[in-house]
């Protein structure tokens, strides 16, 4: 039988070899937001593992955009070079290098999570931090100042100037994390933005930030590469951004050149993360994907070949993101292979002499 897991799926001018990709998933391991050989490695063996996506973890797009002082970071040019053997090592592999694309706004200025998640003062690296409205993520956390319209200003230009690096250095696939009760969220959510302007109130206010950041990347980037957007789909909480209003924005989306959208939930309040149950997030891109009519990722709880081969064959996602399973076994993509017995993807030359071993 043909198998969807390893058709490819083409994306504007790029072809993912496969549609097994791995999720953003930070390593908080930085020093003034550079990626080092850890990166190296740990995004390498995914490449070398089979996966036809490599999208790197969450990268700040302003200093004060970042989570904790360990994020990766694109602000800047040596930043930027720091990630190009990377998206070259990854190609090489046959794989597409990508990047997210991502401010932290009020969950920013905190501690790594192995350090225990906590806002941090000014004399241990923390730093001021801004948001829709003042009001803190959960006890603990700073309180941000109100965004001006300057600040917003600026973060819609650090969207794009990021972008524009990202594919000068060899990035094909860009994401914009709007998702995860991070900065893009925090204005969709009626649960952080409380503003009375035009960036708040109903859903066109609410979406207006986050409209204006996709378009100006858009913008920034050569048509032949592909956009993705990282939503939180629902807020699990009542009253709080939900599916619906995640159909709409993804048809807005769509209209201003997005490609994909990576359909994640939860987290803007400590806690609201949904039930984590295997594939609990599917539902929220087989809806996006059908009544938006835009291309999705599913992502969360997926863990076996025959798990992702039949969310793609239902028609629920275009494309299947691996967070966890692919820490555990960088080598998935080259299991569920075997599995289910397709013929792609190819080894790397210099394993062959483990081949046949893992097919007998
Ligand atoms: C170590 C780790 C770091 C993560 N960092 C990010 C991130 O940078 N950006 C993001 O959107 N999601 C991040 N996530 C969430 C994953 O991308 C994914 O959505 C989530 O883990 C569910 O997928 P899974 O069940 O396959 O792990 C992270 C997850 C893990 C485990």
């Amino acid at each position: 039988m043909s198998h969807r897991l390893f058709s490819p799926l083409p994306l504007r001018g790029v072809t993912l070899p496969n549609r097994i990709g791995v999720a953003p998933m930070c390593q908080y391991s930085c020093v003034d937001g550079l990626a080092s050989a850890w990166h190296m490695v740990h995004l390498g063996s995914r490449a070398v593992g089979g996966a036809g996506l490599v999208l790197l973890e969450a990268a700040a797009v302003t200093a004060d955009g970042r989570i904790s002082p360990g994020d990766l970071g694109i602000w800047n040019e040596a930043q930027a070079q720091a990630l190009a053997p990377i998206a070259r090592f990854i190609a090489e592999q046959g794989a597409v290098p990508g990047i997210q694309l991502a401010h932290a706004g009020r969950k920013g200025s905190t501690s790594r999570p192995w350090e225990g998640k906590a806002g941090i003062p000014p004399e241990r690296g923390g730093w001021p931090v801004m948001a829709p409205s003042a009001l803190p993520f959960a006890d603990g956390y700073p309180l941000p100042r109100e965004m001006s319209e300057a600040d917003m200003d600026g973060v819609v230009e650090a969207f794009a100037n990021a972008a524009r690096r990202a594919a000068a250095i060899g990035m094909q696939v860009i994401e914009l994390h709007m998702g995860h009760g991070y900065l893009m969220h925090q204005f969709l959510s009626p649960l952080a933005n409380l503003r009375r302007d035009a960036h708040g109130g109903g859903f066109e206010g609410r979406i207006r930030m986050p409209l204006r950041v996709a378009a100006a990347v858009r913008d920034s980037l050569p048509s032949e590469l592909p956009l993705f957007v990282r939503l939180s789909a629902t807020d699990w909480v009542d009253g709080g951004w939900d599916l619906p209003q995640s159909i709409a924005l993804s048809q807005r989306l769509k209209a201003q050149g997005v490609d994909l959208v990576d359909c994640s939930s939860g987290s803007i309040r400590p806690g609201s993360q949904g039930s984590g149950e295997p594939g609990f997030q599917v539902p929220l891109a087989a809806a996006i994907r059908r009544d938006a009519g835009i291309a999705t990722a599913a992502v969360g709880g997926i863990t076996e070949a025959r798990q992702a081969e039949a969310i793609l064959q239902r028609g629920d996602a275009d494309l299947i993101l691996l967070a966890r399973a692919l820490l555990r076994d960088p080598y998935w993509p080259l299991r569920a292979a075997a599995e289910l017995e397709a013929t792609a993807p190819d080894w790397p030359v210099q394993y062959q002499r483990a081949v046949t071993r893992m097919r007998g």
